[in-house]
């Protein structure tokens, strides 16, 4: 059954001067649970404004998003903010965590607005998660404390304490190390075996793409699947794009080798609120 279904996603703006800038053109994506999709595109070309859409984040200027076969066009915004709070886990570029909340209050705080033992258990959970990212040391600091990558195992924390059905990655090794990008890598497909939540990651490093199982290449507002080598030929980092297209097919393919046998089955605005909950969503500027 599919979770998320994008058809015919177009998105557009007014600039400043009245010209209309078109983002998306007409995007089709089909995610189900347990699938592992990755997107790669050069900068500008509409990446996490897609992501935005596909979390119900932001509405599509015309076509239309479903969740669950439902399409939620329809749904007044209340319901739409709790069905994000429930199911969606959101890893933002720029980890949109709150300043001077500690790490914990910080992990703590999609749960805050779940019910019964999610909501009193919250502490400690968000703490195993910390504990998981490798950062049961820091519990107490506030991001501001924490160096770019230790910020951003804190929003990866944040986007899979509920458990969503569907995790939304824009960079989320963007700031790691190689080693601990692989590290929190696994955790993410970890936690998405785990529960059998679908896990789209937006990324332009090759060995992160490859842990996917369907890739895909935005290039100007035009969704497109394509081969992992290929995709990155065109439209990754200036250093892989001009290494030799062989070179990292090879290592690509390798890597995917890797992937495949250990895979697991199956916006600006806002954007610190879509973690936390309906409440919070809908008090976000
Ligand atoms: N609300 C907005 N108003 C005006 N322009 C916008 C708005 N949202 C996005 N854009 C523009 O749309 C284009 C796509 O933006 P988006 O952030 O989706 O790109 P991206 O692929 O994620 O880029 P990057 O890799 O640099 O993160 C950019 O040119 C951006 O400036
Ligand atoms: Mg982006």
């Amino acid at each position: 059954m599919s979770l998320v279904l994008l058809e015919g996603v177009t998105k557009h703006v007014l600039l400043p001067d009245d010209t209309r800038l078109d983002i998306l053109r007409g995007v089709d994506l089909d995610v189900a649970a347990g699938d592992h999709v990755s997107i790669v595109g050069r900068s500008g070309s509409g990446k996490s404004t897609l992501l935005n859409i596909l979390g119900m984040l932001d509405r599509p200027s015309s076509g239309s998003v479903s969740f669950r076969e439902r399409p939620v066009g329809r749904m007044g915004q209340s319901r739409l903010d709790r069905l994000r709070g429930r199911n969606v886990g959101f890893v933002f570029q720029q980890f949109n965590l709150l300043a001077g909340r500690s790490a914990l209050e910080n992990v703590a705080m999609p749960l805050s607005y779940a019910s019964g033992r999610a909501f009193w258990s919250r502490h400690r959970v968000a703490a195993e998660m910390l504990d998981r990212v490798g950062l049961s040391h820091r519990l107490e600091s506030p991001p501001e404390q924490l160096s770019g990558g230790e910020q951003q195992r804190v929003a990866i924390a944040r986007a899979l304490v509920r458990r969503p059905a569907l995790i939304l990655a824009d960079e989320p090794t963007g700031a790691l190390d190689v080693e601990t990008g692989g590290a929190v890598m696994t955790l993410l497909d970890e936690i998405a075996s785990e529960v059998d939540a679908a896990l789209v990651t937006i990324t332009h490093d090759v060995h992160v793409a490859a842990r996917a199982r369907r890739h895909y290449r935005l290039e100007a507002g035009i969704l497109s699947p394509v081969e992992l080598d290929l995709a990155f030929r065109e439209t990754a980092l200036g250093s892989i794009a001009e290494a030799p297209a062989g070179v990292w097919g090879a290592e690509a393919r390798a890597a995917l080798a890797g992937a495949e046998q250990t895979a697991a089955p199956g916006t600006r605005v806002g954007a610190a609120a879509a973690n936390a909950g309906p409440d919070a969503a809908a008090a976000a500027p």
